[in-house]
């Protein structure tokens, strides 16, 4: 099983717009499947699962659809983080929350501080987030730390660069899963896919399920991780074999 997987939740709005809809009906949608996935990540022991709900650039969409993504997300986190709760989930938003309106954020802070205990399930939202700003917070985080003396340039490596990044203290990421039929990142985990497997779907998001997940699961169960090494120094009672 994987310990961490991630979703590049995409496709509401081709799924709405095949339907003759608005787009944001898409996105309304795709909060089943936001609970389909959240479901199967805890009935089968995935640690840690990050979805990718409002990318940096998505900024760049028409008003009333962004208008209405925040609408959602504000509404969902008030609907949902009982139950999370209830599920022994804890949850976390990662992203540039500075952009969000203060009552926003200060319901974020709650659910995270409600659901902190949590052990079952690490669910984090990526809410305005951006690959490139996540690297960038760390060396900012880095240069505080510098210059509060806390550690010298010295001091900065891959491992401690790593802990300044979203997501530090949860298991490596494993598994990246995009739905809507693209190959691309959008720059959603540029630091931490670094040796993640990618799986990408035709499925567009609202119809992604519990057995679209599972799919995902077996074909990453299938595959060797070689981490730079060889095949046989991984599988060495593979060796010869054909
Ligand atoms: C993903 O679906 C959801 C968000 C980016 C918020 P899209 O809205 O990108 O749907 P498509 O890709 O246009 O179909
Ligand atoms: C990525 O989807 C962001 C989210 C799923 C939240 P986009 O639809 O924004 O990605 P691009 O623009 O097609 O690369
Ligand atoms: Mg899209």
């Amino acid at each position: 099983m994987p310990q961490h997987v991630a979703i590049i939740m995409d496709g509401n709005g081709r799924w709405a717009q095949q339907q003759g809809k608005l787009r944001t009906f898409g996105h309304k949608a795709g909060v089943d499947s936001v609970r389909a996935s959240v479901r199967y990540a805890r009935k089968n022991g995935i640690k840690a699962l990050t979805l990718f709900a409002f990318s940096s650039e998505n900024w760049k969409r028409p008003k009333e659809e962004v208008k209405i993504l925040m609408q959602l997300f504000n509404l969902v986190l008030s609907s949902e983080v009982k139950k999370l709760n209830k599920n022994n989930i804890r949850l976390k938003v990662i992203g540039d929350l500075s952009a969000f309106d203060k009552k926003l954020v200060e319901k974020i802070h709650k659910a995270e501080a409600l659901t902190e205990q949590n052990t079952s399930l690490t669910l984090n939202i990526a809410a305005n987030y951006g690959g490139r700003w996540d690297i960038v917070n760390a060396a900012k985080n880095i240069v505080q730390s510098i210059n509060d003396g806390i550690m010298t340039s010295e001091d900065i490596n891959e491992e401690s660069f790593h802990q300044h990044t979203c997501m530090s203290a949860l298991p490596p990421l494993d598994l990246m899963i995009r739905t809507g039929g693209d190959h691309r990142v959008s720059n959603f985990l540029l630091w931490q896919c670094a040796y993640a497997e990618f799986y990408f779907c035709e499925t567009l998001w609202p119809d992604f399920n519990e057995q679209k997940f599972d799919e995902a699961v077996i074909d990453f169960c299938q595959r060797q991780r070689r981490f730079g090494q060889t095949g046989e120094q991984i599988a060495p009672e593979k060796q010869g074999q054909a």
